[in-house]
């Protein structure tokens, strides 16, 4: 396969406008994002919702130094492309949205329950869930890979990790995608770009599921809505220094979104690398790219493509003179294919080693707390897929969320072929 066969999106001229929602609906305008890291790639950028304008960091050198000075690109004044008011701010922040040290006070709390060891005492869990998806699944012979299994696992695993009722899930699932899917009317009624959402403003995504949620996390908290007490969210509410009812509600919100799509479309790529590539089955099943392989498809995948900043002071990023407030979009997704660090980065070698990839912000305070799990499920998912596969091919075209801020492929029929 030439670069061009390797980049998804066919309808990218390399012009295309990369804030713009329309732009990723036939996959990342990667085409796009070469350009500017070759010719402009810190990128004064112009959406086209009516946003303020911003600066798009697009090389993966800038977007370490920027992740690294929190204190010069601060995540205290929102963490999305979206132009929020002071009290729209105070309203919807998490811990996500504070800078060191205040950050550390929250992720402190969390962190054990998302550490390496803590997640590792799950894999018999995610191995015995992820055959009983896959197994179910390939009983079809066709099906859509998305739904039958990308979907399943994370937020079964999300479930039992928060301590929440397994009849809650399909519900949680979707509330979480019309949170995060807030640009695709697939997922929402409320298309934040193409109507007033003003009445939500006060909500996460200015989304009325972001009502649901609050209103579901308030029950968790008054304990009306009872979890698992070995579960993280009665954890937190436990805690001495636990959370406040308000800070509970916001954090509960961005668990059910940042813990559930993310991991869908990366196991979504991977089943949609599979259909393209006939030699990574192959490569899977020789049992050598055990630990480097879910690395590379979280990589390739970059489902959270950005996250944004706000400087504090006026300065300077890859030669571009920034000035104080401006916002300064780090794409993730864009240094996880610069051809400065990756080579051939269009790519998948599932024995890519080293695999600097930032996808998780890694270089930075925020760096993703779900990462071991998110690692874990890919891993696993991969080598169920192997053990039980002899061959999987598309039956159809891939359809790729809308949204310039959460990319995947959102449904792949395909046909299996099982040993
Ligand atoms: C492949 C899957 C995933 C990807 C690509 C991903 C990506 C990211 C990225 C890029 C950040 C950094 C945000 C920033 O710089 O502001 C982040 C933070 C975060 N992620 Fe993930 N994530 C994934 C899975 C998960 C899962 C499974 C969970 C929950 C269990 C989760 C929870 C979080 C939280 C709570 C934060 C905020 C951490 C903080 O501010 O300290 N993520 N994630």
């Amino acid at each position: 396969m030439t670069t061009d066969d390797l980049i998804e999106n066919r309808h990218d001229d390399g012009f295309l406008n990369i804030a713009d929602h329309d732009s990723y609906i036939h996959g990342v305008p990667h085409a796009s994002f070469a350009r500017l890291r070759a010719e402009d790639s810190v990128h004064w950028t112009t959406p086209t919702d009516g946003m303020r304008s911003f600066w798009s960091v697009t090389r993966q050198a800038d977007i370490l130094e920027a992740n690294g000075k929190p204190e010069i690109f601060s995540s205290a004044k929102g963490i999305r492309i979206e132009d929020q008011t002071h009290e729209e701010y105070m309203a919807r922040r998490t811990f996500q949205e504070t800078d060191p040290p205040d950050h550390r006070v929250t992720r402190k709390l969390v962190n054990p329950a998302f550490s390496r060891p803590a997640i590792s005492q799950y894999e018999t869990m995610i191995r015995q869930l992820a055959g009983d998806i896959v197994d179910a699944a390939v009983a079809h012979g066709s099906f859509d890979a998305v739904d039958a299994i990308a979907k399943q696992l994370p937020m079964m695993m999300l479930g039992r990790i928060l301590g929440l009722p397994n009849s809650d899930l399909d519900w949680l699932v979707e509330k979480g995608d019309a949170l995060i899917g807030n640009t695709d009317p697939d997922f929402t009624d409320h298309v934040v770009d193409k109507m007033d959402s003003d009445a939500y403003r006060f909500m996460p995504f200015r989304s009325p599921a972001g009502a649901d949620l609050y209103d579901y996390a308030e029950g968790v908290f008054a304990g009306s809505k009872p979890v698992d007490p070995k579960g993280v969210l009665h954890r937190v509410i436990d805690a001495e220094k636990g959370l406040a009812l308000a800070d509970f509600k916001n954090f509960f919100c961005l668990l059910v979104a940042a813990g559930n799509d993310t991991t869908r479309y990366s196991i979504a790529m991977a089943l949609y690398l599979l259909t393209r590539h006939d030699e990574l089955l192959g490569q899977l099943q020789s049992g050598k790219v055990d630990d480097t392989a879910a690395d590379e498809i979280i990589r390739l995948a970059s489902p959270t493509m950005h996250f944004r900043r706000t400087a504090t002071q006026d300065t300077v990023l890859g030669g571009k003179s920034i000035a104080k407030g401006d916002k300064v979009v780090l794409w993730f997704v864009s240094g996880n294919r610069d051809e400065a660090v990756f080579a051939d980065p269009h790519r998948p070698r599932l024995d890519r080693n080293p695999n600097p990839n930032v996808a998780f912000g890694q270089g930075g305070p925020h760096f993703c707390l779900g990462m071991w799990l998110a690692r874990l499920e890919v891993k696993v998912v991969l080598q169920v897929l192997a053990d039980r596969l002899a061959g999987i091919e598309a039956v159809g075209p891939p359809r790729w969320t809308r949204s310039n801020f959460i990319c995947g492929v959102k449904s792949l029929p395909v046909q299996v072929h099982v040993k």
